[in-house]
């Protein structure tokens, strides 16, 4: 397959980089080459890692090879699947899509890594509602086996079992999910989040004690707030923000010391300080 990645971030380049270890061609696409540039380092630092653990036959240059990077949509118009990875905005990604639907071979699909926006508004900016999905990788990608495959109102059974059967093929675990608010796992994951920054707002325990209680009573691999620095806080904070607006549901405000933090751009392990310093 030709897959045309949109987004060299976190998320985009694990998803270029698990893509090209199955021996696909990519099509790896940013606004700037900076990102691109970064991206690329990223891959291949991650590749160098698997490589020594034998968790990939091939070596890093083999794979990387299989990516070419460009800031030029048009790239991807021969592509058969469009895998979006953008910052999560409404706006950004319908303007995208929209664009695309006229740049892409007709046949093509085109999936979102969206962790929350509605598939099926994002995919009513198309003509290809029916081979419109949600493909929602996990961070980090080359190590989270879940992919939840989002049905929009339109996707077709087709499009549904084409896009089941290549995640199986990537050696990962799809789920098939309906297209709900956080669909399935940010809707359970991002209230626990935040119910940890309401404990540590209250002052209920320290950072420290709140993740050791995740992870020594409840055996989660990382605490909720050192997950959170993974994950990114301005992107927890855009989840809960839909899952409140999207349901009207007032167990879903998020926590204020979130969105301080955010405001005071400590985002995280990207920049360096979030709950913990990097
Ligand atoms: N590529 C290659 N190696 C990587 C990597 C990557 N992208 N990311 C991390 N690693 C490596 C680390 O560098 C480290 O290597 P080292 O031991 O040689 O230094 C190793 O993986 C991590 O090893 P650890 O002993 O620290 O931890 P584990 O191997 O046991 O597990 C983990 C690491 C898989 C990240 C585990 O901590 C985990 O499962 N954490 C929870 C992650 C999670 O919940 N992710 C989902 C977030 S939600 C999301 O993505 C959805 C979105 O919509 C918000």
């Amino acid at each position: 397959m030709k897959v045309g990645v949109f987004g060299a971030g976190t998320m985009g380049r694990g998803i270029a980089q698990l893509f090209a270890t199955y021996g696909h061609s990519v099509v790896l696409v940013d606004i700037d080459e900076k990102y691109l540039k970064s991206g690329m380092e990223g891959i291949n630092g991650s590749l160098k890692k698997l490589k020594e653990k034998g968790m990939v036959q091939e070596n890093p240059e083999t794979i990387m090879g299989r990516i070419f990077t460009t800031t030029k949509r048009s790239d991807v118009k021969d592509c058969d699947l469009i895998v979006e990875a953008i910052v999560e905005k409404f706006d950004l990604k319908a303007e995208l899509f929209k664009d695309l639907d006229s740049i892409v071979k007709r046949d093509a699909i085109f999936a979102s890594n969206t962790s929350s926006i509605s598939i099926t508004r994002l995919s009513s900016q198309t003509k290809r509602q029916d081979r419109f999905i949600g493909m929602h990788f996990f961070n980090p990608v080359p190590l989270m086996k879940l992919v939840e495959i989002v049905k929009g109102y339109s996707t077709s059974e087709d499009t549904t079992r084409i896009i089941f059967n290549l995640a199986s093929s990537l050696g990962k675990v799809p789920v098939i999910v309906n297209d709900y608010p956080g669909f399935v796992a940010n809707r359970i994951l991002m209230p626990l989040i935040n119910e940890a920054i309401f404990s540590l707002m209250e002052g209920v325990a320290t950072k420290e004690d709140i993740d050791k209680v995740a992870k020594y009573g409840l055996n989660h691999p990382m605490g909720p707030l050192e997950l959170a620095d993974l994950i990114g806080l301005d992107v927890c904070l855009d989840i809960m923000n839909v899952l409140y607006q999207d349901t009207g549901d007032p167990k879903y405000r998020p926590a204020p010391l979130l969105r301080k933090m955010v405001e005071a751009g400590k985002l995280g392990r990207k920049t360096g300080e979030g709950f913990y310093k990097y």
